[in-house]
């Protein structure tokens, strides 16, 4: 079965897409990582890609008029069949969500529904979650829809929280349970798993 070609969209340090980038490596991984694109030109994302040699891309309303459009016809030229979106601060425009439309995911720190949506993102939603009182978090991997954070839920991992946990120590935990679960969640795709029950078999590749 051919490699799965999986695109990486993220702002800023880009943990999860070294994840994602080394179980690539890992024989029978089934995917591997075709591009990186960042709205952040100084993002540790694009530094990531440059050092691999994986194909980089800076799109940003700075670079580029529409950078729906720029970031859609980059996941084309590089024959992207998913999309996956970690730790990306901006909404996938229309034109890209329409181009791959079920195939890009995003990772969230947190269980979703639960402390998701606008503004929910870096310490807010870790925040959020002591704030609640919760006695777990986690992470959730969804479909990119028009909304933040709104799309289905195709995965989650639980994380305990501890008495005593900071922003700063739950943020790492949950990140270290983000870092199996989208590689796993990737893996899975690669093998046709994860597809929506009605999807026409052909519909992870392009
Ligand atoms: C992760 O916690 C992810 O869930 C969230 O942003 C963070 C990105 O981390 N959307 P990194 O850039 O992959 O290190």
């Amino acid at each position: 079965m051919p490699e799965l070609r999986v695109a990486v969209i993220a702002s800023h340090n880009g943990s999860n897409l070294r994840a994602l980038h080394q179980t690539s490596l890992v024989p029978d991984a089934g995917f591997r990582i075709v591009l990186v694109i960042s709205n952040n030109s100084g993002s540790g994302a694009l530094a990531y890609a440059r050092d691999k040699g994986i194909p980089a891309r800076h799109v940003s309303a700075c670079t580029h008029t529409d950078p729906d459009e720029a970031m859609r016809a980059a996941l084309v030229e590089h024959a992207a069949d998913w999309v996956v979106t970690a730790g990306y601060l901006k909404k996938v425009g229309p034109r890209t969500r329409k181009e791959f439309a079920a195939r890009i995911i995003n990772i969230h720190p947190a269980l979703l529904p639960r402390h998701g949506g606008p503004g929910m993102y870096g310490d807010n939603v870790h925040q959020a979650v002591l704030d609640a009182g919760d006695l777990v978090s986690g992470a959730s991997v969804h479909r990119v829809s028009d909304e933040y954070d709104s799309g289905e839920i195709i995965a989650q991992v639980e994380v305990p929280v501890h008495g005593g946990d900071t922003t700063a120590t739950l943020a790492a935990r949950v990140l270290e349970a983000e870092h199996s679960l989208l590689p796993a969640v990737m893996r899975q795709i690669a093998r046709g798993y994860l597809l929506r029950p009605d999807s026409d078999p052909e519909e992870g590749r392009r």
